[in-house]
């Protein structure tokens, strides 16, 4: 494998759900396009951040990329090697090098196991046998993410919020992966506790030179955590580019409308960027607005916007590895039209 092939290469994945309907037969009349054609890599021991409101299919992606779901059409390489639509056999040595943590900490650990029984699961499902045995390492690995070694024989719902995800991250890690999918791991929890699971998964990255995908739904939390940063919107990709240039330079008009949501973003910034309010409803997946599925929300959609699919491409402007699909790239100077920064409510 040459040094330049990506951990994680991910090439027009889609993913549309079958719509059942009709009478007396049932069959399918339509299709939730939950993810429509991305692209995107992950490098080693990089952290990529994927955001985007509720429903644009993030957590979607992380299930494809996890091969919990089969894909619909795409392409999914894993160090170079196609793994799309491997089966069991030639997927169990990459299951272990792929792992994922879960929104919810507590659905996601089984009520009546110890810990140390839900931390060592995963070994002994894969046969894997540490030196100086399991126990020895379930209590390193509850040491590494900041827990006392000795409540090995507790149970879940003898732990905090905190702690449960911190559960949820030593399970991820007995098997040493090379690529974590965090999906929302932090938006269960208390804002106070937040940063310092956040602050924990950064030093896994670091240390221990994982990959991480980091699902999030605005762009706060990623903000510190991520080298790289893709904006979704409606099952695509909008806009994807290093950390400093999608939050200095945002180039889409649905980045800046996240972005302008952000405080602490704008804190360094004169003057400070105006809120931007997106008027309406994020459109159904089922039936996606034609063109840019933006263009239903956007103050600068023209009938352009309505018949031609913007590509994610590296717009005038921007640098290498920056791509935005927008037909009317923001530039530093655009103010969006005052009336739609309203909400119409309000203005009732
Ligand atoms: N198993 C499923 N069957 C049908 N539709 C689904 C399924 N899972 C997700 N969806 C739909 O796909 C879209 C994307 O969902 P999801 O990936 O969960 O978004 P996000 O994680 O960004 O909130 C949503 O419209 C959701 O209702
Ligand atoms: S392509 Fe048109 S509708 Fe889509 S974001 Fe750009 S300006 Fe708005
Ligand atoms: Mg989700």
């Amino acid at each position: 494998m040459s040094s330049t092939t990506p951990l994680l290469d991910v090439a027009g994945l889609t993913k549309h759900f079958p719509v059942k309907g009709g009478f007396p037969i049932r069959r399918t009349i339509g299709a939730v396009q939950a993810v429509d054609g991305l692209d995107f890599q992950v490098a080693e021991g990089e952290s990529l951040g994927l955001v985007g409101e509720s429903g644009c299919g993030k957590s979607t992606t992380g299930r494809l990329i996890t091969r919990l779901l089969e894909p619909t059409a795409g392409k999914i390489s894993y160090r170079g090697q196609d793994i799309t639509h491997a089966g069991r056999k030639d997927l169990a040595p990459i299951r272990s090098e792929i792992q994922m943590i879960f929104q919810d900490p507590y659905a996601s650990l089984n009520p009546r196991q110890t810990v140390g029984k839900i931390i060592s699961g995963p070994m002994e499902i894969n046969n894997i046998k540490p030196e100086g045995g399991r126990e020895k390492r379930v209590r390193e690995l509850l040491e590494i993410v900041g827990l006392n070694p000795e409540h090995y024989n507790r149970f879940p719902h003898e732990f905090s919020g905190g702690q449960r995800q911190r559960i949820g991250v030593a399970r991820a890690l007995a098997l040493e992966p090379k690529l974590i999918v965090a999906d929302e791991p932090v938006s269960a929890l208390d804002v106070s506790i937040q940063a310092q699971v956040v602050n924990l998964l950064q030093q896994l990255q670091r240390d221990l030179g994982i990959a991480f995908v980091f699902i999030a739904h605005d762009l706060a939390v990623v903000r510190h955590f991520s080298q790289r940063v893709a904006v979704m919107y409606l099952g695509k990709i909008v806009e994807i580019a290093d950390r400093d240039d999608l939050y200095g330079n945002p180039r889409h008009p649905y980045t800046r409308a996240l972005l302008s949501a952000v405080p602490e973003a704008t804190a360094d910034e004169t003057p400070a960027r105006e809120r931007i309010r997106l008027v309406g409803d994020v459109p159904s997946p089922i039936s996606p607005p034609s063109g840019c599925r933006f263009r239903t929300r956007c103050w600068k959609a023209t009938d352009k916007c309505a018949s031609e699919a913007p590509p994610l491409v590296q717009v005038e402007g921007n640098k290498p590895g920056h791509l935005t699909a927008c037909h009317y790239p923001e530039t530093a100077d655009t103010v969006p039209s005052p009336h739609l920064t309203k909400d119409p409510e309000a203005a009732a």
